[in-house]
């Protein structure tokens, strides 16, 4: 599935350089073209020949080297493949691609792309764990970077522990999974995500404690399935996600309108946590507190707009999902919640404070379908994201 693709592999300066050669064979193997660039640290511990009679090709390794501006300027060389691989992807690289730096070609090709990027981490065990790499990995994956590896196991300098690049095998699979042709390709999914904000007067709101990550996520996974995503977001801690259409609102109400103007679509996800009721009628101006007197806020129902989507008629959704966040008996009141709202499914998790998951990184959810719960371990809501798109991708497919 490799072959005619366009991989510029960019090899760092790690003892774990020579594997990168060994990267490029199994690349080419499957017919993927690879062009290098070696960094001066990389030139440490492999030699440029070895790379180019690899590769089959030119290696690049100067930012002011003018014969390749001529033929090929930076800009074009970072745009010109289907992927940028990082491989071995060092403390100091990584630090420098956080921090945005573009001292050399290496990093000044990887901050003028718009070509999806995938590192290779390799490094000592505790520079690996230190806290600055680990924020540095962060902020890459915030950006939308993707990593393969490190692996565990005995260092070239006798340490033992995470720190190991992947093996070139693994790295290709990891090439192999970014590159498959989308799954979704051509499938438009609406997808709701975060809190709503409802408006008692113009300074203050009922809201919920949403942050808006699992939605985040799995509008991300979808992006990277292939589908073309509307994402419906209320005022969320998280930014969208990258290749999405954004729709930002504030209120239920503004949200029914948007999900009904993003339609028709394959499949929707319901992941944001509505407020079921709006104030009647919000103040124009602040209310004033008055002593003694306690203002009463009369509330109303916002509209389900999970079930309204669910019970459509026509033009309804091939597959309609739902969340329900729960504190008690999970699976029977998402079960009871699935055939409420008419959904095909429900992505159940418990949200009591005790579990850490609403506002946290990690996610334990059940699956509820017509045939039954699943209950998945806990694990980050970007795997749990991951998961999920990829049996949505298939549900359609059937
Ligand atoms: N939902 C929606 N519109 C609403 C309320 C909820 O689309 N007005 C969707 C949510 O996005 C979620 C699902 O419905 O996918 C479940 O929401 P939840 O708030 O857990 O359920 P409720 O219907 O409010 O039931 P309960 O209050 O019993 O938890």
């Amino acid at each position: 599935m490799l072959a005619g693709k366009h991989v510029l592999l960019i090899i760092g300066g790690g003892i774990a350089a020579y594997k990168a050669l060994d990267l490029i064979r199994r690349l080419r193997e499957r017919d993927c073209m690879v062009t290098p660039v070696l960094t001066d640290g990389g030139a440490e511990f492999v030699t440029p020949l070895s790379v180019s009679s690899l590769a089959g090709g030119k290696v690049y390794r100067d930012l002011f080297d003018l014969t390749d501006e001529a033929e090929m300027g930076h800009i074009s060389l970072s745009r010109a493949s289907d992927l940028i691989v990082v491989a071995p992807a060092t403390a100091d690289l990584m630090a420098k691609m956080a921090a945005g730096l573009a001292g050399d070609l290496a990093t000044t090709l990887l901050l003028a792309t718009d070509t999806p990027v995938l590192i290779a981490p390799a490094m000592n065990v505790r520079m690996w764990t230190h806290a600055a790499t680990q924020r540095n990995l962060i902020t890459l994956r915030d950006d939308g970077v993707m990593c393969v590896g490190p692996n565990e196991g005995d260092m070239a300098c006798g340490e033992y522990g995470p720190g190991r690049l992947a093996e070139p095998l693994e790295i290709v699979a990891a090439i192999e999974n970014v590159l498959r042709d989308g799954l979704l390709k051509g499938r438009h999914v609406v997808v709701t995500s975060g809190p709503t904000h409802e408006p008692i007067d113009p300074v203050r709101y009922i809201a919920n404690r949403s942050s808006g990550a699992q939605g985040t996520a799995i509008a991300a996974a979808l992006v990277g399935l292939g589908a073309e995503v509307t994402f419906v977001t209320g005022p969320a801690e998280v930014p969208p996600p990258a290749g999405v259409k954004v729709v930002a609102v504030e209120t239920a109400l503004e949200m029914q309108t948007a999900v009904r103007e993003a339609l028709p679509a394959d499949a929707a996800v319901f992941a944001a946590a509505v407020a079921d009721w709006h104030v009647t009628s919000a103040s124009d101006s602040k209310l004033k507190k008055q002593v003694g007197k306690l203002p009463t806020l009369q509330l109303s129902e916002n509209p389900d707009i999970l079930a309204e989507v669910a019970q459509m008629q026509s033009g309804r959704p091939a597959l309609v999902v739902g969340f329900a966040a729960e504190t008690d008996d999970v699976i029977a009141n998402a079960t009871a919640k699935r055939a409420r709202k008419g959904c095909d499914w429900i992505l159940a998790n418990d949200v009591s404070p005790d579990t850490g998951i609403m506002g946290g990184t990690e996610n334990a959810v059940t699956l509820i379908r017509e045939e039954g719960a699943d209950t998945w371990p806990r694990m980050s809501k970007d795997l749990v994201a991951r998961k999920f798109a990829q049996m949505l991708a298939e549900a359609l497919a059937k």
